[in-house]
């Protein structure tokens, strides 16, 4: 008989949503007259109904989690400002989260093209507590939430031949004014993970931040979010997933090869041209602690590289 051990993190099924949620999701459906026999499954929930999703106990921060304003107001996406960290939550009001698919193509024997609102009822939804860490040497702690990449590469079994997944973001000129702006820019907005990467337990699929829906300026509807590498890695408004044999090319590696690496780890003591990376700044007071190895997952995921690959 096979029997599953769940890992530490791993959530059991039924606690993903908590009661009070699920009770609010019925309530909801009876009022709108769609809780008859048979329809509950085609019904579709109200997206702002999986919130808060139950928090995964086994993440826990060595820090104050950060004010919500910080994490909402200090953004990278240079799809609506390249410059302006603080200026991106007031330029993403034209953008357009909804309804939104995702393609999910390439090496897979089930390819398909999944709406958000059905991906976050099909695969519970829970909160975590993560670090996030970014190149430029800021960082935040914030609870995201999603659930594990890996289920959604389950759902569309690749084949044994692929052995990354490019990511790709939604080209949307007329809604992110920072497009126009950077002409120049290998638009659109592209990153690439390995196999075993993608399909680690730590590599969330967010749909929701501080226990509501993706702000637009994190990443609505659904961003990624790999916590042991810089935050570059953890690609925004994502409309493609592609499976392939090759080493994607990355956005960032395109532009600067030697300053951004395919796998760009959290790694102190490997310097960036320009920011040593053995210390960082947390928002929103800019106070320097000591980075961690592989921002302080290193329990979960040294073992995926044979300490070459930064
Ligand atoms: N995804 C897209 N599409 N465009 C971007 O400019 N910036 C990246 C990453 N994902 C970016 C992106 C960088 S550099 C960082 S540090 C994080 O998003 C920032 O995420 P946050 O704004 O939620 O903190």
């Amino acid at each position: 008989m096979l029997i599953k051990v769940r890992k530490g993190w791993e959530l059991p099924e039924r606690d993903a949503t908590p009661e009070s949620t699920y009770l609010n999701r019925r309530q909801i459906l009876k009022a709108a007259g769609m809780l008859t026999t048979g329809s509950l499954l085609a019904a579709p929930a109200d997206p702002k109904s999986l919130y808060p999703a139950k928090r995964n106990p086994e993440f826990t921060l060595d820090r104050p989690v950060t004010e919500d304003w910080a994490a909402t107001g200090y953004n990278n996406f240079y799809e609506f400002d390249p410059n302006d960290k603080q200026a991106v939550k007031d330029l993403v009001g034209k953008f357009q989260t909804s309804p939104w698919q995702i393609e999910v193509t390439g090496m897979v024997n089930k390819p398909k093209t999944f709406d958000v609102d059905e991906i976050t009822r099909t695969y519970p939804l829970e909160e975590r507590l993560y670090r996030f860490r970014c190149v430029e040497a800021w960082s935040m702690a914030v609870p995201w939430t999603g659930f594990p990449l890996s289920h959604l590469i389950k759902a569309v079994e690749p084949k044994s031949t692929a052995k990354y997944i490019r990511f790709v973001t939604a080209s949307k000129p007329k809604e992110m004014p920072g497009m126009v702006r950077t002409p120049w820019y290998p638009w659109p907005y592209h990153e690439g993970l390995r196999m075993d990467e993608a399909m680690h337990d730590l590599t969330l699929v967010a749909t929701g931040l501080y226990g509501k829906p993706m702000p637009k300026q994190n990443g609505a509807p659904i961003r990624l979010v790999v916590p042991w590498k810089y935050g570059y890695k953890s690609i925004k408004s994502i409309v493609k997933m592609e499976f392939t044999d090759k080493e994607p090319p990355t956005f960032w590696n395109k532009l600067q090869s030697s300053e951004y690496g395919f796998y760009s780890n959290v790694i102190p003591t490997k310097a960036h041209p320009r920011w040593s990376q053995a210390t960082e700044k947390v928002i929103p007071t800019m106070e320097r602690r000591p980075t961690l190895m592989y921002n302080g997952y290193e329990k979960y995921v040294a073992g995926l590289y044979n300490g070459k690959e930064f």
